[in-house]
Parts: C-alpha cells; sequence; structure tokens
C-alpha cells in the first residue's frame, strides 16, 4: 500500500480548489444539523429539503461550481459527512468511536469519486478533547484507506484508485501535528499486520516472519534473533516441532526486543504464527479453509506493534515473540493420540491436530517467560472457532490469570476501540484438560472450548501475569466498521500499543483469579 501523508492546515478554505473538501454534519433532534460557517447556509437548505439531517454514514457530495448552492468555494467537491449527534453523554470512548467511523466513511467516499487528495475541516462545533478526536478522524481515515490489490489489475479502461495520498486537517492550532503523527505511525503498523496477514499461505511462510523481523531490526535499535529448527528441536520445543512435522516448510521462533538503556520492567508479547492451517491429520473441512491463511495475525499483530515500539521506545522492555510454522498433513506428520514432551517438560497428549495454535503457544510462552523473566505477558491467537460462537466478531475474548492486567486491557480495549471481554479460567476448566497418559491433553471436550484453550497455556506461565486473547473472532472479516475493510483487520496493534502506553498503570501482585 501506498503511504499517506498527513499534515494540518490553516490555509484559506475559499482559496482552496481541490478535489475534495469535507465538513462533518452532525444531527441535532429539533434543530439545523451542527455544521461550520462556511457551510452553513447550504446545510439549512438542504435541511429544510429534507436531504441532510446529519445522521451517522448520510454523505452528500455536492459539486459547487455546478450548483448555485449557498456555498462559497472553489472546491470542486464538497462532502458533508454526516456524523450523527454530538452528544456528549455518549462519554468520551463514544465521541472517539463516532470520529472514527466518520473518517473511515470518508475514506470510502474518497475513494467513490477517485480523490487522491482531501482536505477535511475539523469541526469548530467540537469544543473538548479537540486534539485527541481529531487523532480519531485521522485514525478512521488512515484505516478505512486500507487496501490490499497488489495481486489484482485495474477493470478494463477503468483507472486503478490506489487510495488517498494527501490528507489535511484543517484545525486552528499547530498544536494537533504531535498527534496526528502518533495516529499516523500506528496506522502504518496496523497496515502492516494487514498486509502480511492478506498475503497466502505460499507468499506469508515462517521465513517471511523472520525476515521482517531481521529488516527492521537493521533500520532500527531493535534486536532481532530467529532460531531455526535445529535450535527449536535442540531447546526443546516439541509443540512447534509436533505442529511442523507434516510441513515441507521449516519452523521459526522470531523474537524482537526493545531494549530501553535502562529499565525496570519487561512485558513479552507472544504472537501465534500457523502461516495456513490445514488442520494437520484432522484435516478441516473444504469450505473457508482458504481463510486459514489468516491464522497468523496474532503473529503480524505482535511483530507489527514492534514498529511503533521502534520508532517511540518505550521506557520498559518489549519482547516479540512469534512461533511460526504451518499446519500440514504430509507423512511425517502428529497423529492423534501422540505424546509430546513441551520446552518446560509438561508432556501432552495430542487428541486433535487441528488445536495446534496452543501446542506452538506454549513452547513459545515458556520460553519468553524463561529466557526474559517479564513482569506481563499477553498473547494473540486466533485460537479457537469457539470464541467466535460465544462473542461473536466484536469483541475479543480475554483470559488473564490477573485481575489488574486483564482490567487495563479490558479498559484500553474500549478506549482504542479494539475492544474484549474476560471470560473465567477456574480450576474446573483446567481439569478438562486432564489426559489419562500424559500431563495434559491437547482439547478439553467440546463445551467452553476457549477457556480450555487458555486453560492449556496457563500451565506454561506459572506465576507470571499473563493475558490470552483469543482473536479468531476479530482478525479478519468482521465489516461492520468503517474504517476495518473486509479482509484482515489488523486487531490487536492498536491494543497493544494503548497497552503499552499504560504499562506504568500496571500494577504488579494484586488478586489472582483462577
Ligand atoms: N485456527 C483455528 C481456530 C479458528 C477457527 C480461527 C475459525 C478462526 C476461525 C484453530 O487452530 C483451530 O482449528 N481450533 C479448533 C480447536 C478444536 C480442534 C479443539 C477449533 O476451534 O475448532
Ligand atoms: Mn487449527
Ligand atoms: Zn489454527
Amino acid at each position: 500500500m501506498k503511504t499517506c501523508d498527513v499534515s494540518i492546515t490553516g490555509r484559506s478554505l475559499e482559496k482552496y480548489a481541490g478535489p475534495l473538501l469535507v465538513f462533518l454534519v452532525a444531527e441535532r433532534k429539533k434543530n439545523t444539523p451542527r455544521c461550520d460557517e462556511p457551510v452553513r447556509k447550504g446545510v439549512d437548505h438542504l435541511h429544510r429539503l429534507g436531504d441532510v439531517k446529519g445522521k451517522a454514514d448520510e454523505m452528500t457530495m455536492l459539486y459547487p461550481n455546478q450548483s448555485n448552492l449557498p456555498v462559497k468555494t472553489k472546491a470542486r467537491r464538497i462532502l458533508l459527512a454526516g456524523f450523527g449527534e454530538y452528544d456528549k453523554t455518549a462519554g468520551l470512548e463514544g465521541m472517539a468511536e463516532r470520529f472514527r467511523t466518520a473518517g473511515g466513511t470518508i475514506s470510502q467516499q474518497a475513494a467513490r469519486v477517485k480523490s487522491r487528495e482531501v482536505l477535511v475541516v475539523f469541526p469548530s462545533w467540537v469544543k473538548e478533547h479537540r486534539r485527541y478526536l481529531a487523532g480519531c478522524l485521522v485514525e478512521g481515515m488512515l484505516l478505512g484507506n486500507y487496501r490490499f490489490d497488489k495481486y489484482k489489475k485495474a477493470d478494463e479502461g477503468d483507472e486503478k484508485f490506489e487510495g488517498i495520498d494527501t490528507i489535511e486537517i484543517h484545525v486552528d492550532s499547530r498544536a494537533f501535528r504531535h498527534e496526528v503523527a502518533k495516529v499516523s505511525r500506528r496506522c502504518r503498523s496496523v497496515a502492516t499486520a494487514r498486509n502480511m496477514a492478506n498475503e497466502p499461505g505460499n507468499r506469508w511462510t515462517p521465513d517471511d516472519f523472520a525476515q521482517f523481523a531481521v529488516d527492521l531490526a537493521k533500520r532500527s535499535d531493535l534486536h532481532c534473533s530467529v532460531l531455526d529448527k535445529d535450535q527449536i528441536e535442540k531447546l526443546g520445543m516439541g509443540g512447534i516441532i509436533a505442529v511442523n512435522q507434516g510441513s515441507s516448510t521449516q519452523p521459526k521462533l522470531v523474537v524482537l526486543e526493545h531494549n530501553p538503556p535502562s529499565f525496570s520492567k519487561t512485558m513479552v508479547l507472544v504472537g501465534k504464527g500457523v502461516t495456513f492451517d490445514s488442520g494437520g491429520v484432522s484435516l478441516k473441512p473444504a469450505a473457508g479453509m482458504q481463510d486459514m491463511k489468516y491464522d497468523m495475525c496474532g503473529g503480524a499483530a505482535v511483530l507489527s506493534t514492534m514498529q511503533v515500539v521502534a520508532e517511540e521506545k518505550p521506557g520498559l522492555r518489549v519482547v516479540a515473540i512469534v512461533p511460526a510454522t504451518d499446519n500440514m498433513a504430509g507423512g511425517a506428520a502428529v497423529k492423534p493420540g501422540d505424546i509430546i514432551t513441551h520446552f518446560n517438560g509438561v508432556t501432552s497428549e495430542v487428541i486433535n491436530t487441528d488445536a495446534e495454535g496452543r501446542l506452538i503457544l506454549a513452547d513459545a510462552l515458556a520460553y519468553g517467560i524463561d529466557r526474559y523473566q517479564p513482569d506481563w505477558v499477553v498473547d494473540l491467537a486466533t485460537l479457537t472457532g469457539a470464541v467466535i460462537v460465544g462473542l461473536g466478531n466484536h469483541r475479543a475474548g480475554l483470559m488473564s490469570n490477573h485481575d489488574g492486567l486483564a482490567e487495563l486491557i479490558s479498559r484500553v480495549g474500549d478506549i482504542c476501540g479494539e475492544k474484549v471481554w474476560r471470560l473465567p479460567l477456574d480450576k474446573e476448566y483446567v481439569d478438562q484438560i486432564d489426559s489419562e497418559v500424559a500431563d495434559i491433553k491437547n482439547v478439553g471436550g467440546k463445551s467452553g472450548g476457549s477457556i480450555t484453550a487458555a486453560a492449556y497455556l496457563l500451565k506454561f506461565v506459572g506465576q507470571t501475569p499473563w493475558a490470552h486473547l483469543d482473536i479468531a473472532g476479530t482478525a479478519w472479516d468482521y465489516t461492520k466498521k468503517s474504517y476495518i475493510p473486509k479482509g484482515p483487520s489488523g486487531f490487536g496493534v492498536r491494543l497493544l500499543l494503548s497497552l503499552i502506553d499504560s504499562w506504568k498503570q500496571l500494577k504488579l501482585g494484586g488478586k489472582n483469579k483462577s
């Protein structure tokens, strides 16, 4: 994807002669909509006609040069972007989401008229949190401007539209620059995660994860190490080896570290990097199997997060670990009934080879904790279909052994618009994965599938405060949001970055559930 430049401007709107000038219009129950002065008369007129109400998603494109609407401008088009109600009772979170949504819709409209440049007037009627909310608007625009069409030719006779490349935000103060720069950085990382996920299984392999990390380390202060199959085997990571056994592609354990000059806290991030999940010998049904190229979205999220970590250099150590392999059914593949030994010596009976995510995460978690002695561990994984049954596509499942960490993740998730919902993790669920023949088994029966998957991971984190995010329902194709195009969402990047932002609020100790 091309990069998109975002800048702040205070230039005269009357002189603007570009392709697309955008004003936000907010609904008011018994009144004419809120809008900015330059379009006031026009909006009043259209409101009287009943055409403009300011509802969210209501998009009105005006062509000022060809109309006698009372709007003074040289712009080729004016978009009146409906905002919905500017209602403080929605709270800052609700308001932030409305601005992101408006931003996403503006990008969709720009694409419809193939406008590569957009000037958006940030509304003067927004009185509080102006800088933050302008950031949310930009966030929505940038995230909604994402496209992945590198393998697709343009329709004949049609010029290929490659997205907006210049966004200008019209505001009264230069102070917005930092916020906009921060948001742009973060949206670039979300795009990076989406790009990785969009590559199919034959074009995004464990080696590509490794290459990405090596390249990122080269152009930053991050330290990268990649363990190959021999090293993974020597370290006793029986889970990764087992999942990889049926494949002709070598596994990798990719590690990226941000080491500040001095630090007192360490956060380890682990992401499931299954570059294609066929299910292995416990083969998945054919219908929809192509979507299992997305089974690496957790890995994509944690490595892409490191791109921003490298730029922003937070004051704690952050380590991202991605166990990467595909899950195939070759002749040497692991079989139901096989018993494997994990990094920490725990033995496991493989009941179903399609429950492979927990096998590779178990090794990566135990390794990360042993090697880095972290204060907090967070893993992200497209781990279970069951989480989609339970929570649908609007919240990720959160399971944790630490209330403080779980609460903070829930809070930052609500704020950044990547929402989670905590599920329990009591001992009874953990008992479901007891095996007759080994320490544990990799499935715990039909009921509580997301929780028993988390219970498996719990065996590998010891007392370290840990949170597991099951992103199977949110990692792709939750298309209800204007700023999340169809395909991979990049879920987790913004959440992890918000969590890192607030790491100082993270208290150790506290009451542990489970
Ligand atoms: N990658 C899948 C989970 C998944 C399913 C993600 C659908 C997104 C959409 C995972 O490896 C898997 O196959 N899980 C099994 C576990 C079962 C065999 C215990 C599942 O959820 O069916
Ligand atoms: Mn699977
Ligand atoms: Zn999987």
